[in-house]
Formats: C-alpha cells, sequence, structure tokens
C-alpha cells in the first residue's frame, strides 16, 4: 500500500442532474483536502464522475431521441465544465458506462456470485419507478411512495440478492471500533441507532431487462442488469485502477465525501459489499449537510435551483468557495443567500484581507520604493508583533500550522477560516497600534512593513486551499515568482522565507466592494414596508419590556428527531440549549426528523413543562406560519454556540 497516500472521493452526480450549489458544495470540500494533502507533499488521487445507468436517464434519452449513451455524452460536459470553472483539481473523472469500470463491475459480481454471497429468490413488493427502490408495505405512507410520494406499483418477480444481512453484527462492531469511520458523530450514532434497532434485510441488486434494460448485464444471467447503486458505489474501487498512472494501489480511501442523502448506501450497502469481497473499509464517510436557499428546500419546480456558474460570473469564484465553507459548519444544514454571500464578501474579503494587503504594499510602495526591506531583530514594536510572530513560529505551541492542520484533518472547514480571520484581525490591529505612519526610526519601521508582508506570504500559503486564485494573486503581488501550485508546506510557512529586496508588484484590488444598497434594493424596500405596518401596532397590544423579560429565550441544537406515535402533526426532539431537554413540537408536517437533526434553533427555555400525546415537553421552539400555511422554524443567522441566550 502507498505510505504517503491520499485518495479523496465525492459521490458520483446523476448525469441527468442540473449541477447546482449542492454539487459545488461536495466537490469544492473534496479539491479543498486535495489541495491541501498536495500541500503537504502527499501524492493525492482525488475522484469524481458521474453515475450515468438507470430509468431516469433512459427515459430523458427516449424523450429525447437518443441512446441513453448518447444522452450521457451530452450532460456529462456539464459536469465537466463546471468543474474546470470553480478550479478543481481532481486527478480523475470517472463514467460508470466506461467499459473499464463495467468490465470490472461483471468480474465483482461473478466473483460475489461463485463465492455464494448472491442468491436468486422470487420476490414481491412494492416498487417506485422514478426512484428505482422497492419498499415493503410498511414503508409506504398513504399507499404511496415514502420517498418521493408517488404512486407505487406492485412486482412480483426473480430477482438476485446480495446477502447483506449476514454482516450486520460485523458493520456494528467496525462502526463501534472506528470513531471516525463515519462522521460527524451524530450521523454516526444515527447509523448506529438504526443498525442496532433494526434487522439488516438482504439487498436486491438486479433488475429484469424487460423492465429496465439501461444498465449492466450480470454475468451469470443476461435477462437482468445490476442495481444502479451496486454499479455506482463500486466506482469508488475501480476509478483508481483505469484511471490512474500509478500501478501502486490507492484503495482504501482516505474520506468519501457524501452529502446527508446518501449516508445509508454508503455506510451499509458499500461497507457490506466491501466486506463480502473481503476488501478494506474505507477510513471515513463524511455526510455533510443540506444547503437551503433563502430558506427553502431547492426544487425545479420552485425554480430556485441556483447555478453556481451564475453566482461565479456574478460575485467571483473564490468569493463564493470562501463563503460555502466560511458560512456553515461542515456536516451541518446551511442556508444560502446572495445578500449573505454578499456581505461576508464585502466584511471578510475586501475590508479584511484586501485591504490588508493593499495597505501593506501601498507603505511598502511608499516608504521603500517597491522593495521589501530586512527585518531587524529586537525592533519588535509591540506585544502585538510579539504575538503575530509566535503564531507563524513553528516552535511555539499555538502556532498556526498545528490548530490549521488538526481542524483540516477534521474537516473543521470553518474553523481554519475563523482561525485565519483571527489573526489577520489582529494584524489589522498592529498596524493601528503600530502606526507606521508616523514612525521616525528607519529600522523599526523596516521591522514592522517586514512582519506585515511576512504574515501575508504565510497567510496566502494557508489560504491557498480554499481560494487558490486569490492565494497565486497575494502571492504575486507579494513579488514572488515561484508557483504556488507546487510549492510544499513545510518549506515554505516558515517565518522568514520572505527574502528582503523582493520587489512587490502593487495590483488591482483582491475583492472589489459590492454595492449592497444597489443590488438589494429591491427587498430592502420590501422590509421597510413590513417595518411601516410594524411600526405602528394597536396600542393595547403593547407589553412593557419587563413583560418580555419574563421569557427566556436560547438557542439550541436539536440533537435527535423522530415522530409522535399515532400523530401527523407531532415531533419529539431532543435539544441541547446549554442542557439537554426534550421538546413536542407541532411541525412534523413542515419538517421532517432527518431535516432538524442538527439544526440550531430558538427555543423558549422557561416554559412550564407539558405533555402532548402523552409525551413530556419541555420549552417551545420558535416558528413561524404565514397565511399561506408555510410554516418556517426560526434559526440563528450565525454558526453561534447552543445555550447562548438571546436578549
Ligand atoms: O445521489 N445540499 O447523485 P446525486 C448539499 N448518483 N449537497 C447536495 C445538495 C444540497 N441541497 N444537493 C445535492 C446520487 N447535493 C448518486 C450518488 S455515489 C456512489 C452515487 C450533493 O446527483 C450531495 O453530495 O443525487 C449529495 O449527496 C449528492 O449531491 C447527490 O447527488
Ligand atoms: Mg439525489
Amino acid at each position: 500500500m502507498k505510505k504517503n497516500k491520499f485518495y479523496v472521493t465525492t459521490p458520483i452526480y446523476y448525469v441527468n442532474d442540473v449541477p447546482h450549489i449542492g454539487h459545488a458544495y461536495t466537490t469544492i470540500a473534496a479539491d479543498i483536502l486535495a489541495r491541501y494533502n498536495r500541500l503537504k507533499g502527499k501524492d493525492v488521487f482525488f475522484l469524481t464522475g458521474t453515475d450515468e445507468h438507470g430509468q431516469k436517464v433512459d427515459k430523458a434519452a427516449q424523450e429525447k431521441g437518443k441512446s441513453p449513451k448518447e444522452h450521457a455524452d451530452i450532460l456529462v460536459e456539464n459536469f465537466k465544465a463546471l468543474w474546470v470553472k470553480l478550479n478543481i483539481t481532481n486527478d480523475a473523472f470517472i463514467r460508470t458506462t466506461d467499459s473499464e469500470h463495467k468490465e470490472r463491475v461483471q468480474a465483482v459480481l461473478q466473483e460475489l456470485w461463485d463465492k455464494g454471497e448472491i442468491e436468486k429468490r422470487s420476490y414481491s413488493g412494492w416498487y417506485c419507478t422514478p426512484d428505482e427502490r422497492f419498499w415493503t408495505e410498511k414503508d409506504l405512507v398513504d399507499g404511496n411512495c415514502p420517498e418521493c410520494n408517488r404512486p407505487v406499483e406492485q412486482i412480483h418477480e426473480e430477482n438476485y440478492f446480495f446477502l447483506m444481512s449476514k454482516y450486520q453484527d460485523k458493520l456494528i462492531k467496525h462502526i463501534e471500533n472506528n470513531p471516525s469511520f463515519i462522521l460527524p458523530e451524530t450521523r454516526r450514532n444515527e447509523v448506529l441507532g438504526f443498525l442496532n434497532n433494526n434487522e439488516l434485510g438482504d439487498l436486491c441488486i438486479s433488475r429484469p431487462k424487460s423492465r429496465l434494460s439501461w444498465g449492466i448485464t450480470l454475468p451469470f444471467d443476461e435477462v437482468f442488469v445490476t442495481y444502479v447503486w451496486f454499479d455506482a458505489l463500486l466506482n469508488y474501487y475501480t476509478g483508481p485502477i483505469y484511471l490512474s498512472d500509478t500501478d501502486k494501489p490507492w484503495w482504501p480511501a482516505e474520506h468519501h465525501l457524501v452529502g446527508k442523502d446518501i449516508l445509508t448506501t454508503h455506510a451499509v450497502y458499500w461497507s457490506t459489499m466491501l466486506m463480502a469481497r473481503g476488501w478494506e473499509l474505507p477510513k471515513n464517510i463524511f455526510a455533510h449537510g443540506w444547503w437551503t436557499v433563502d430558506g427553502q428546500k431547492m426544487s425545479k419546480s420552485i425554480g430556485n435551483v441556483v447555478d453556481p456558474n451564475k453566482i461565479v460570473d456574478e460575485y467571483g469564484l473564490d468569493a463564493f468557495r470562501y463563503f460555502l465553507f466560511r458560512e456553515v459548519t461542515f456536516g451541518l444544514d446551511g442556508n444560502f443567500s446572495e445578500e449573505a454571500l454578499a456581505k461576508r464578501t464585502n466584511s471578510d474579503l475586501a475590508n479584511d484581507i484586501g485591504n490588508l494587503l493593499s495597505r501593506t504594499l501601498t507603505m511598502i510602495d511608499k516608504y521603500r520604493g517597491g522593495s521589501v526591506p530586512a527585518p531587524v531583530n529586537g525592533k519588535d514594536r509591540n506585544d502585538l508583533e510579539i504575538k503575530i510572530k509566535q503564531w507563524f513560529d513553528k516552535n511555539y505551541t499555538g502556532n498556526i500550522s498545528r490548530s490549521y492542520d488538526s481542524f483540516l484533518e477534521g474537516l473543521h472547514f470553518n474553523n481554519a477560516l475563523s482561525e485565519l480571520w483571527k489573526i489577520m484581525a489582529e494584524i489589522n490591529e498592529y498596524i493601528a497600534a503600530s502606526v507606521p505612519w508616523k514612525e521616525e526610526d528607519d529600522e523599526t519601521l523596516s521591522n514592522i512593513l517586514y512582519t506585515l508582508a511576512e504574515s501575508l506570504r504565510i497567510i496566502a500559503i494557508y489560504l491557498y486551499p480554499f481560494m487558490p486564485d486569490t492565494a497565486g494573486n497575494i502571492w504575486k503581488q507579494l513579488g514572488l515568482d515561484t508557483d504556488i501550485n507546487s510549492i510544499k508546506i513545510d518549506e515554505t510557512s516558515n517565518w522568514g522565507g520572505l527574502k528582503p529586496g523582493t520587489r512587490v508588484q502593487k495590483g488591482e484590488a483582491l475583492f472589489p466592494r459590492i454595492d449592497l444598497k444597489k443590488k438589494f434594493k429591491k427587498e430592502k424596500t420590501m422590509d421597510n414596508t413590513v417595518g411601516v405596518h410594524g411600526d405602528a401596532p394597536e396600542k393595547d397590544n403593547l407589553i412593557s419590556i419587563n413583560d418580555f423579560a419574563k421569557v427566556e429565550l436560547k438557542i439550541g441544537i436539536v440533537l435527535e428527531a423522530e415522530p409522535v406515535e399515532k400523530s401527523n402533526k407531532l415531533l419529539k426532539l431532543q435539544v441541547d440549549t446549554g442542557e439537554k431537554r426534550q421538546i413536542v413540537a407541532g411541525i412534523a408536517k413542515a419538517y421532517t426528523p432527518e431535516e432538524l437533526t442538527g439544526k440550531k434553533v430558538v427555543v423558549v427555555t422557561n416554559l412550564k413543562p407539558a405533555k402532548l400525546m402523552g409525551v413530556e415537553s419541555n420549552g417551545m421552539l420558535l416558528a413561524a406560519t404565514d397565511s399561506e400555511g408555510v410554516l418556517s422554524i426560526l434559526i440563528p443567522e450565525k454558526d453561534i454556540n447552543p445555550g447562548a441566550s438571546i436578549r
């Protein structure tokens, strides 16, 4: 096995989906990890691709009068082009219609068949054609598909089953013994809870060609094709074999990054498939959260699907990459809004980093003729300067390289970014405290200017995985002529790497400011109308501030959610508001338990306990309902800690 290797994957996306910010999110996350690990000097293999078999592609192709493959050949370009646009450095792109993939899937099927891991059985069940999934009677909701709510049809047929059930105990043990196998922890607990409380069935892995022909033929029975997931999951194994240019094995993957929607297929189907085959399991499966847009689920019918191409054209690529990973904790759900993106671009990017670079270079131009001065030992201006140098000093325990590394190893992307921004804030403070434009001592001034330029150089290295263009731009403006794409972090991130005498090249602002007023004018006017009505409430509705102060409101995080038996309105939630409490909320028609888990919410914490349908409730979740019956829970705008009080 390779020693110093790093293999990361994204899901292979359905080729007929229109790529949106959700797909961009997972792929950029993988790109950040791939770039960081290359910086660390590892051999990296980053795989993404498309899932091209199955009913939906077949049907869409028929409607267009094309063969499924011709149709997929056109659609795949949407993904390929987007990855170029988003600066994605995938090492390979797998398509499940590649003949090399298909052959290997058949070989695995044959092997599992020969080993007795697959069995033919007659079967009857309810089939949801659009979702290509079987359901049992008890899964159905009002006789319809529990996932998409569409009608299902009863089907009796012979099919092949992968004997998944016999691996249930082994899988439970593996998850228990490997705490980072499934992350985040809440998702790991969900999978364990599911496995501990349900009997795992066997997995139907075939479809008769009479019903679906667009797939990989079973090598031991020509009348069938294999189930789309069985074919798709194997991409992680087949891809590096025929798409990488080294003969050393990449498997097992360090990370499979997926959305929470497909955690079960990865944690359960894929893991047991690997066990049956006797292969090692991946080191980690990370299920990230779900993006909504302006508080709503993205859907074609609502027409709110966000095209990353448009966002990038309007706000710039790195603002987009930065926003996605700064705004929400990787693992929790997030809400996308252009206004929030624009605000962050102005404050964090144009102001914090943009101004810092431009001020630094302006001063070097003005006071040192554009040449980086030599630092002078013992001329530290103040405590802030000492602190800044410590951050970048590898011998100091609080230095940035250690915390950054552990954040990225744990996929805590937003923490890594906040850490960098904390440092930038202190550097900006340092400029204010040092007042370089009034400094009369030449050596002291040289020292300040060197400290600023050198800090920026090292910050650029840490920004690189997230914002490669911006990092390269800072690099160039600092006058560095090495290619930032090929540097190694260990060699370049030590304090003192910037050579005195380097000629800086001040260029355009890193991030032009966005005129928020002009851009979001429409929304603002609407807000004002609401304000006008709100400003003149009925007199006898008024309460005193003391009345309001009696209500204790806190931020909570939903740890678990489940339906209340015999109720179609109530959900039972376990919420951490600084302390764990159970709350029953009447929101089951608007939210599924999965959607709520991990969400931060607003809770009234000093309500008298009550019983709803016999279930104890301690507190109340705040939610709003409008005249059209849309119900929305309230969530904090920033990633704030549970237990925070609302005043
Ligand atoms: O499921 N928020 O493909 P898919 C966050 N072909 N991530 C999102 C998202 C959202 N709103 N919408 C989509 C498939 N994603 C299978 C996978 S893998 C062997 C086979 C991302 O096109 C997220 O990564 O439906 C999610 O898991 C994936 O797209 C689903 O892509
Ligand atoms: Mg999907």
